[in-house]
């Protein structure tokens, strides 16, 4: 009796053991249905962190069932070519997105449109030639931006308006050749900027850059390398290191009327005052001939108006003295014709002596003739 009453009361408690058991699982499964309900396949989930990790898996399109609560989504070194713009459209509470290592080439422009959240974004390594300028205009909290390693010729004026949280941003291995200060001045927050490796050509259209370079500078700012490639006399001269003297041209080119053709000629003339030291580690400059082609060296203005001022003269002499020549021949000419007529009108008529009957007799000569 007693040892049924004891049965009875374990199991008993047994049941409430299991009970509770199973309810503690059924509020878990059911708080992981909340967050992650499912991960797409093959993809690691982490209903912790909110973290999905779908990168390298070989994927040419983004899988379709990523939970909406997602916070991080990894998608590096797939092989996405081809994003459609509503893709990322219900991951709104996305924060890090890293997108590197893949064959991305066009970003339509309102693909990262509903990612209100995003703080992070990775585009290193993709074949990037072009950027909208409206791509990032609804990610204000992003802190930070890579798009190193891309096919980047040109930032859209625009890009960075309103990323005021910017922290870093990596543009480094791209084809830059200039940059425009106006695109980076919306960047109030920039601690870290990357530029290395691009075919920076430091020329006038780089000045104002330079100057907001010197700004940033002057606030913190941490910036690599911005070594240039062009003109050749700058070649692997870091910008900054550049006096801001040699660019003063620029503002004399901008007053000129003739500015439009050299304004984008390089500092040469200054420039080999000061040849430049080839640095110990530099490779050897490969010849620059398809890098400055056909580009005029630069010559200040006072020397380009003094060298205009002696064409002009030099014609002038020469018209003028061609002219001179000319007279001078015609007068030749007249005066020996005129002394041989003369000297045969004397053979003929020896005895006339005044110069009117020569006249007359010039008359009678030529109607005897
Ligand atoms: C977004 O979510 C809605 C409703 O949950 C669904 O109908 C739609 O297909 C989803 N869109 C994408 C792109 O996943
Ligand atoms: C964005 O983040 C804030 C704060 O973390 C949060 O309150 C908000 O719900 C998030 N928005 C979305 C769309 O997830
Ligand atoms: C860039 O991506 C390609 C293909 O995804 C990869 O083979 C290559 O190693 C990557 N390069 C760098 C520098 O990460």
């Amino acid at each position: 009796m007693l040892a049924l009453g004891i049965g009875q009361w374990w199991r008993s408690k047994l049941s409430l053991r299991w009970r509770q058991l199973s309810w503690i699982a059924c509020w878990i499964s059911l708080y992981a249905a909340e967050t992650l309900p499912t991960c797409p396949f093959s993809c690691k989930c982490d209903s912790q962190s909110l973290e999905v990790d779908c990168s390298g898996l070989g994927l040419s399109t983004v899988p379709p069932d990523v939970p909406a609560a997602t916070r991080t989504l990894l998608l590096l070194n797939n092989k996405l070519n081809i994003l459609p713009s509503w893709v990322f459209s219900n991951l709104s509470s996305l924060q890090r997105l890293d997108l590197s290592n893949n064959f991305l080439d066009q970003l339509p422009h309102a693909v990262f449109g509903d990612l209100v959240n995003l703080t992070e974004l990775q585009l290193r390594n993709n074949s990037i030639r072009t950027l909208d300028r409206d791509l990032l205009q609804h990610a204000p909290l992003l802190r930070h931006l890579d798009l190193s390693i891309n096919g980047l010729a040109q930032l859209p004026p625009g890009l960075f308006d309103g990323l005021l949280a910017l922290r870093s941003l990596s543009l480094r291995s791209n084809r830059l050749q200039n940059l425009d200060r106006v695109t980076f001045e919306p960047l109030v927050s920039l601690q870290l900027l990357q530029v290395g490796d691009n075919p920076w050509e430091c020329d006038c259209n780089l000045r104002e850059f330079k100057h907001w370079m010197e700004w940033f500078s002057y606030r913190g700012g941490r910036l690599d390398q911005l070594a240039c490639t062009m003109p050749k006399e700058l070649r692997g001269k870091d910008m900054r290191m550049v006096p801001m003297e040699m660019f003063n041209y620029c503002s004399q080119l901008g007053e000129s009327s003739s500015a439009g053709l050299e304004v984008s000629g390089p500092p040469c003339t200054k420039a080999s005052l000061e040849p430049v030291k080839p640095k110990p580690g530099a490779e050897p400059e490969p010849e620059p001939s398809t890098a400055c082609p056909q580009k005029q060296r630069y010559r200040p203005v006072s020397v380009r108006r003094a060298i205009g001022t002696v064409i002009i003269a030099g014609v002038v002499c020469g018209i003028v003295c061609i002219m001179m020549v000319v007279a001078a021949a015609y007068g030749c000419i007249y005066a020996s014709l005129m002394a041989k007529y003369h000297r045969e009108l004397k053979k003929r008529q020896p005895l006339m002596g005044d110069p009117e009957g020569e006249h007359e007799d010039q008359k009678q000569i030529s109607s005897v003739a």
